[in-house]
């Protein structure tokens, strides 16, 4: 059994598309920003809510997609002692939240070359030793606003497991809240950062293909061809766009060729 606030936190309002074209007959809903109340529009989200109660974003605003991780965002509902996450430019706003904005969190983070550190579990333990002061309390997977089991890929980290740490902390994005409640005081998102860096650097194979073309990047194969697109008229580029050729549409993967390989 939970309250109303409760099952509010279970079933997020999220923003679908740009709240910024009120829909007509939206209504006005009261909301703390700072401490202080503000009537916003029950259709914005967060982010757009504290613009039109007069806030200007310096910091604490980037993608406005929910990717960036710069808007997290910390609130309660009148009535309720629990605190909430989410991220402001992804959830509505409603009445009487008291909400609060950490655009950054001073989480300690470890300098190192990842192309000096290896691929073994002991060099993210030495780099980052609280790891071990993890009471599994589970705050941290409890605060994050992208659903990622924080608690899993911590665990994952002790235990000498990169590979599944790095998927686990796959959705990641880096907004801190995680860390904001840990009583072990880990910085979990820069820990998980480093186990997908040292996953990428060392366990996972190679992908051929990519050297390949990297490798003909840098000897000018496309030099070329940029030169050219780069001095075309938006016109020509357009009609270029349109004729391009194109896989059709349900071809057998793999078995598709352009006439034009040249830059293949
Ligand atoms: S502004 Fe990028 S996640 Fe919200």
């Amino acid at each position: 059994m939970c309250n109303a606030n409760e099952s509010k936190k279970t079933t997020p309002r999220v923003a679908t598309g740009d709240r910024a074209i009120l829909p007509e007959g939206a209504k006005a809903i009261p909301v703390y920003i700072m401490g202080k109340k503000y009537e916003v529009p029950e259709t914005l989200t967060i982010m757009k809510a504290m613009e039109f109660a007069g806030f200007k974003f310096l910091r604490g605003a980037g993608c406005r997609g929910g990717i960036c991780g710069a808007c997290p965002t910390v609130y309660r509902m009148a009535g309720d002692y629990k605190l909430h996450f989410g991220l402001a430019c992804q959830t509505v706003v409603e009445a009487n939240m008291y909400l609060a904005q950490i655009p950054f969190y001073p989480a300690n983070r470890a300098s190192y070359d990842i192309n000096a550190i290896g691929g073994l579990a002991e060099a993210i333990h030495a780099l980052y030793p609280e790891v071990f002061r993890c009471v599994a309390c589970n705050q941290c997977t409890k605060a994050c606003p992208m659903d990622v089991d924080v608690l899993g890929y911590i665990s994952a980290i002790k235990q000498g497991d990169i590979a599944r740490a790095a998927k686990i902390s796959f959705d990641c994005i880096q907004c801190g809240l995680c860390a904001s409640r840990c009583l072990g005081e880990i910085p979990q998102y820069h820990v998980a950062q480093l186990a997908r860096r040292v996953y990428g650097k060392y366990i996972l194979p190679q992908a051929e293909h990519l050297q390949k073309r990297v490798s003909e990047i840098e000897s000018g194969k496309y030099q070329t061809m940029l030169g050219d697109l780069a001095g075309m008229s938006k016109e020509e580029l357009e009609k270029r766009y349109v004729e391009r050729e194109r896989e059709p549409d349900f071809f057998e993967g793999g078995k598709w060729m352009p006439k034009e390989t040249q830059y293949l």
